[in-house]
């Protein structure tokens, strides 16, 4: 008999038995069985469970031909292969698990994984986007809905979220992240991770979730994806790390994804130091690392790896648990361990890995726990989750200037809508998209119909000519202007223009890095030739990642970055446009005034030459400004909030820092009171400005409300290069507003008391 049924035993005797006893039982007696199952099994069987293959869905490599596929199959059958992603469809999925559990030898069920990565049917914005809300339970929520849909579909499991602090807007990846700071990346890693996984993850709605790319992904040189990274450890501990730490520590990420890259010359796939050392020793994480699609074979590429058996070696000895797609495992690792060159006991304990959140997920118990048609019927595109996908894309909408105030629109004005994204029904999808349907979300033409505006739709040029899909570049129209005259005849006889330009949905994300962050194509003529019959321009920009936008701050009078918006994007932009919501968004990621300035980010340290003189000697470019054109954490309403009454009183570690904020203006509105800190003397040199707090409140027109913070060591302290964690005294400056250039701001002498008194 196959040990699963003892399994299936063992889960219906525990019914009857109070939770939190039940649940300590549960653990020991799931220990017990994943020591009697790597008793029992093969040196194949257990690389079998490292060892994750995808079906041809979403590939992002080559794609597989058919007798690849049934090769694959076989070794479902035959309990070689622990995981699959990209398999799509309940049929699928179950025939699969079927192979696995009711023909291998030891019915070990297969772990079924994606990338749902902002919303599986229904799409939600972008992560990039989501972060400009700074609203996490709207966070958590949207990755609790994804979960919901994705396990109705039958998959266990998501490859996000994606982790990675970047300050380079070239990357195509920064979509996917929480932008450039550390503070706010962990906050909102936090909710993803506990949206995902929920409170408990053998409930059939809840999914694992995936902190990725381990690690320093997103500092890849000169913004191109898979480039090398060459930090120091300074920025590794205090930048890059902080989300992992705090994805693991405080939301318990069940799976970690290592990375593309290389890190300071070691592929992260092959870094023990990450891996080992500070990931399983230093933290505690008691999941299992899963390697990046094929990075244990690109450690040859890289020049690390001799050839696919070094590779394999490498990346075990390294604590990389799962091989995604790359095959070395599978091909090297029972070779190895028999030539003892790994320890077996170093393949039993990511076996063990593995085993022990398939337990968790509950898949021993029913292996087709998650494939419910009917759940699924009910649960996919539900209503009340396209509400959420409208309100978090109303959330995630930037308003970056409205002077003089064209917005919001009016009842009566006669608007022409201009632009190909204007009409574009899947560009607000995005990338990374999952399985949301081809051309389903709601267009800006569409709300605005929705709305009964007085409005008339140009194109004006197309952007993209064909559909590139995932996979392939697109091609940009570079030449075709043939809707140039009837756009700007129709912005002539119009009270106000609403132009919505920007990148098409591919145009970010993996593979899709740029070196120029202007609007590809004709569009900037276009814009050009629009705002000269009509200078009431509103510029709406779809991007998914900040773009420059010089020209149009200049020029014209109101700007709203709308990111990718997902599947209600039309119906959030049209509320934002008209007031019926007024913006909250804040930026997650400062926008820089030229491609030159990247890396570019608030909390850099100060120079040695900090400030302006007349002669050249002092850190500056001599064609441009060194400071953002819209800094992080930027962010307008249609009212205004003003900050006052700063107090700052020092208990013992703790700082309480207390201030008032009211609501100037006549409507209502959200701010994002943030908190900032600038530590001016230490033992290593720490930034201008960091986040260390922020409060998202809403307040009606004259409403004046007290927002308080706490500030201990872990908001004081800081890491060295050696990775120790210091809290120092000494004198900090504090500043509060709507924005990393917050200006109100009282200074403390800081003096932790030491942890003895
Ligand atoms: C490669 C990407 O880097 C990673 O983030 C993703 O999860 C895998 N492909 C699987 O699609």
């Amino acid at each position: 008999m196959k040990p699963i049924a003892g399994w299936l035993g063992m889960a219906a005797m525990s019914v009857v038995i109070s939770s939190c006893a039940a649940q300590a039982k549960d653990k020991v007696s799931a220990d017990q069985h994943i020591e009697a199952l790597i008793a029992e099994m093969t040196l194949e069987e257990k690389v079998g469970q490292l060892t994750q293959y995808s079906d041809v869905g979403d590939t992002t490599g080559p794609l597989p031909d058919d007798e690849t596929q049934r090769q694959k199959m076989d070794m479902v059958r035959s309990g070689t292969v622990g995981s699959m992603l990209n398999v799509i469809g309940l049929d699928d999925i179950r025939t699969i698990q079927e192979y696995a559990v009711e023909e291998s030898r030891l019915g070990i069920p297969v772990i079924f994984g994606f990338d749902v990565v902002h919303g599986y049917r229904t799409s939600f914005p972008l992560p990039l986007a989501e972060a400009a809300s700074w609203d996490l339970a709207m966070m958590e929520e949207t990755a609790r809905i994804a979960a919901r849909e994705a396990a109705a579909d039958g998959l266990h499991w998501t490859f996000a979220p994606m982790a990675d602090i970047s300050r380079d807007a070239r990357w195509g990846r920064v979509m996917e992240g929480a932008g450039e700071d550390p503070y706010l990346g962990s906050e909102i890693a936090v909710a993803r991770v506990r949206g995902f996984q929920g409170e408990d993850l053998s409930a059939p709605d809840t999914i694992v979730s995936t902190v990725k790319h381990f690690a320093a992904y997103g500092f890849a040189e000169a913004g191109r994806d898979y480039n090398t990274v060459d930090i120091g450890t300074v920025t590794l501990f205090n930048i890059v790390l902080p989300p992992f730490k705090a994805a693991i520590e405080r939301a318990d990420a069940r799976t970690v994804m290592n990375a593309f890259n290389v890190l300071n010359g070691i592929p992260a796939t092959g870094d023990a130091y990450l891996q080992r050392d500070i990931l399983k020793d230093e933290w505690g994480f008691d999941g299992f690392i899963i390697s990046d699609w094929g990075s244990g074979v690109e450690m040859i590429d890289h020049g690390f790896a001799a050839d696919g058996e070094e590779a394999a070696k490498l990346a075990i000895l390294a604590g990389s648990d799962m091989d995604m797609e790359s095959n070395v495992y599978a091909q090297h690792l029972a070779g190895l361990v028999e030539r003892g060159e790994v320890p077996e006991s170093l393949v039993d304990d990511a076996v063990r890995r593995v085993l022990r959140v398939k337990a968790e997920l509950g898949l021993f118990d029913d292996p087709y726990r998650y494939i419910d048609e009917a759940r699924a019927e009910q649960v996919l595109l539900a209503p009340e989750h396209l509400d959420a996908a409208r309100r978090m894309a109303e959330r995630s909408v930037v308003l970056l200037k409205n002077e003089p105030s064209l917005l919001p629109l009016k009842q009566g004005e006669r608007i022409a809508l201009i632009g190909a994204l204007a009409g574009d029904k899947d560009t607000p999808l995005g990338n990374w998209r999952g399985m949301a349907e081809a051309h389903s979300a709601v267009s800006v033409v569409e709300g605005f119909e929705a709305a009964g505006l007085d409005f008339v739709y140009e194109k004006g040029a197309d952007l993209e000519i064909g559909d590139a899909g995932f996979a392939n570049p697109v091609v940009v129209n570079t030449d075709d202007r043939s809707g140039f005259d009837a756009a700007v005849e129709a912005a002539r006889t119009a009270d106000k223009v609403v132009i919505v330009l920007g990148e098409d949905a591919r145009q970010s994300g993996e593979g899709r890095s740029r070196t120029r962050l202007d609007f590809p194509g004709v569009q900037q003529e276009l814009l050009e030739a629009v705002h000269a019959a009509n200078e009431n321009v509103i510029l709406v920009v779809m991007s998914g990642r900040p773009l420059v936008l010089n020209w149009a701050d200049e020029n014209v009078p109101s700007i709203v970055q709308a990111w990718h918006l997902g599947s209600e994007s039309g119906h959030a932009l049209t509320n934002v446009l008209t007031g019926a919501y007024n913006p909250s968004g804040k930026l997650p990621m400062s926008f820089p005034r030229s491609v030159g300035q990247l890396p570019l980010y608030y909390n850099h340290l100060s120079t040695g030459r900090p400030d302006e003189i007349p002669e050249v000697f002092w850190s500056h470019y001599i064609d441009e400004e060194n400071s953002p054109l819209y800094p992080f954490g930027h962010g307008l309403s249609y009212t205004d909030f003003d900050y006052s009454g700063l107090s700052v009183a020092a208990d013992g570690s703790e700082v309480a820092v207390s201030l008032t904020v009211t609501n100037t203006g006549e409507v209502a509105g959200e701010d994002v009171v943030q908190l900032y800190i600038h530590d001016r003397a230490a033992s290593v040199a720490r930034p201008v400005r960091e986040l260390k707090g922020f409060q998202k409140i809403a307040l009606a027109p004259g409403e004046a409300r007290e927002v308080a913070f706490t500030l201990g060591p872990d908001e004081l302290g800081f890491y060295n290069g050696r990775g120790e964690f210091l809290v120092e005294a000494g004198l900090i400056d504090l500043y509060v507003g709507g924005s990393s250039a917050a200006s109100l701001t009282q200074q403390i002498d800081y003096q932790p008391r030491p942890a003895s008194e």
